[in-house]
């Protein structure tokens, strides 16, 4: 199965993915994920991408776009991936239908985690993320078992950078202006599901789950 989650900022794409990453046995591939493991490392792409992350600002496609081919050519890409964060521009979307056809392949789907303004600046602000490995929690719907602790793997939770108020706004606007036009791009093409992003976090899976069916 190969999918594309949709979504603003802040929507549960990272949490969702997780869930169906496990439940229909396929990678979970984060952009933001990769941009944030290569700036730790301090690699050539991480000072790239630094640059335009802690603005709330896109990479440029060409990096992006590079990278996501990159990392579909990796043998646990075989049987299906979920795409969490990529495409974010109408650019991306192409390079990835292009990709896709070159192997004779397609999307199975694209699902969006539809959530309204109003309830995102108070689920980036209570977001802590685990630097270590990736989990994510909120002080508020969903903290972690041990105050500030990672449930997976114990190490001190923190504050992500471009979680900061300005910063979030600053992202809001370019996910209107840059990667909404992606719901119809996937419309036009009868790839789209939409879901209520915000219910509980195990509503919105089970909604999901209900759109993606049994098969693995
Ligand atoms: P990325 O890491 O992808 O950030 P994002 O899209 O802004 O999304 P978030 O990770 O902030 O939110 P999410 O939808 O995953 O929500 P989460 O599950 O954490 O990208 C970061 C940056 O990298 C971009 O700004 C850009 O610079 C760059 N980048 C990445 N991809 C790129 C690309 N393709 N091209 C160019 N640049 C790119 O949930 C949020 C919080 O809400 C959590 O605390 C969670 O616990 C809580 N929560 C989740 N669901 C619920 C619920 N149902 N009810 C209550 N709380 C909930
Ligand atoms: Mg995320
Ligand atoms: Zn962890």
């Amino acid at each position: 199965m190969k999918i594309v989650l949709l979504g603003p900022p802040g929507a549960g794409k990272g949490t969702q993915a997780k869930s169906i990453s496990n439940r229909y046995s396929i990678p979970h591939i984060s952009t933001g994920d990769i941009f944030r493991k290569n700036i730790s490392e301090n690699t050539p792409l991480g000072i790239e991408a630094k640059k335009y992350i802690n603005d709330g600002q896109l990479v440029p496609d060409d990096v992006t776009i590079n990278m996501v081919k990159d990392r579909l050519q990796q043998e646990d890409c075989k049987n299906g991936y979920l795409l969490d964060g990529f495409p974010r521009t109408v650019h991306q979307a192409e390079a990835l239908q292009l990709f896709l056809q070159d192997r004779g392949e397609s999307l199975d789907t694209s699902l969006c985690i539809d959530v309204p303004k109003e309830f995102i600046l108070e689920r980036m602000t209570g977001r802590r993320v685990c630097p270590s490995c990736g989990a994510s929690y909120h002080v508020k719907f969903n903290p972690p078992i041990v105050a500030s602790k990672c449930d997976v793997c114990g190490s001190d939770i923190i504050q992500r950078k471009d979680d900061a108020d300005e910063t979030v706004r600053e992202r809001l606007d370019v996910y209107e202006r840059q990667t909404q036009p992606l719901i119809d791009f996937y419309s036009s093409k009868d790839l789209l599901s939409v879901v209520d992003g915000t219910k509980a976090i195990n509503e919105v899976f089970e909604s999901i789950c209900r759109i993606l069916g049994s098969d693995k």
